[in-house]
């Protein structure tokens, strides 16, 4: 069993602990939040010990891996803190929202030869797992054009933004990463423009609500990414491949697949699974299981900080792009 302290108690923290307690191979130990009043009911939940102290879980003798579900500013140092005693992490995305930082601490991490998975939960979906198993398979041939459309419900909180890094850092990461997993090569080039079409004040931190990115790997192939903040009809994932002999595509869930018929509709469904929570439950599932499986049997992990600096990388080009009105190279 893979003794594992859960390091942050908010929304995705509280998703990680139950993944954790419901695994038949780790322990939930701790869960620890600075904050006694938000830690105590999700420990409690799950038999495991609440504790305030990060650093003091960490370093617990019978945790052997650490998931940091804390907030992006406080990740590096308890990455590092447990690469240096030698704890497996699973951190969250984005590494930091500082590009020096995480490159740093990425090459901290492979000097000490800490075992690292960043938290592209994406793909851990069965679906996009299963594309990237067909591409694999060859049964699309050679990948040309990956197009992601990854739209959010609603707008985050004014406080969330404020401090998120802005829409390529904070959402886009996930595309981005996801677009260099099904492309199979580094894209080279960034384009990316955005715009403020819900809320003006995102001038305020140089951000936006909508933006489009353009990517381009070394032998052509494309990927094109479209993000907004606000979609009236709920949370879009979707995900096309074109390759040379086919294309895969996939559709968006809901609670059922009911289709409701009458004389002012027809196939009219249900909405849209809410957010992230409810749509990638799975795939947070999934990604428990490879990082417990990873630690338990002592194999490669299924994605490395590396994958998260480059995500980062990308990001910070299209922050470029769009401030500039020109094509980045990376
Ligand atoms: N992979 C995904 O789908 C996904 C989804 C949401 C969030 N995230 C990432 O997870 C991280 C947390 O996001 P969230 O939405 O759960 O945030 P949140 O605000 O809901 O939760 C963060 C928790 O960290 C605690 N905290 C605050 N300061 C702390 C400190 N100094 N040390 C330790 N803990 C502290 C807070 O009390 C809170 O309980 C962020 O890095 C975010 O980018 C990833």
């Amino acid at each position: 069993m893979v003794g594992i302290a859960v390091l942050g108690a908010g929304r995705i923290g509280k998703i990680h602990a139950a993944n954790v307690a419901a695994s038949s191979k780790a322990t939930l130990i701790a869960v620890a939040d600075p904050f006694a009043e938000v830690v105590e009911p999700v420990a409690a939940s799950h038999g495991a010990e609440a504790m305030t102290d990060c650093m003091a879980a960490i370093a617990r003798p019978d945790v052997d891996a650490v998931v940091i579900g804390t907030p992006t500013d406080t990740h590096v140092g308890f990455l590092l803190k447990a690469v240096e005693l030698g704890k497996a992490v699973l951190c969250e995305k984005p590494i930091d929202l500082d590009m020096t930082e995480s490159e740093s601490a990425a090459a901290e991490i492979e000097r000490v030869g800490g075992r690292v998975m960043l938290a592209f939960n994406r793909r851990f979906d069965s679906t996009f797992a299963e594309m990237r198993r067909a591409i694999d398979a060859g049964r699309i041939g050679e990948v040309r054009q990956v197009i992601i459309s990854s739209r959010d419900p609603g707008m985050p909180p004014a406080s969330y933004v404020k401090s998120s890094g802005g829409i390529f850092r904070d959402m886009t990461i996930h595309d981005l990463d996801m677009a260099r997993w099904l492309l199979g090569e580094e894209p080279v080039l960034v384009t990316a423009i955005g715009a403020r079409l819900i809320d003006p004040t995102l001038s305020d931190y140089d951000d936006y609500d909508t933006a489009m990115v353009l990517l381009q790997t070394e032998s052509g192939r494309q990927a094109h990414i479209n993000n907004c903040r606000e979609a009236v009809y709920g949370y879009d994932q979707r995900v096309e491949v074109l390759g040379a002999t086919g294309m895969l595509t996939q559709d968006n869930l809901r609670p059922t697949t009911m289709r409701f018929t009458n004389a002012e509709f027809t196939d009219a469904r249900e909405p849209l699974l809410n957010f992230f929570l409810e749509r990638y439950t799975q795939a947070y599932r999934a990604e428990m299981e490879a990082f417990i499986d990873a630690v338990a049997g002592g194999k490669s992990m299924p994605t490395s900080v590396r994958d998260g600096v480059q995500a980062l990388r990308l990001a910070e080009c299209a922050v470029e792009s769009a401030r500039t009105g020109r094509a980045v190279s990376v």
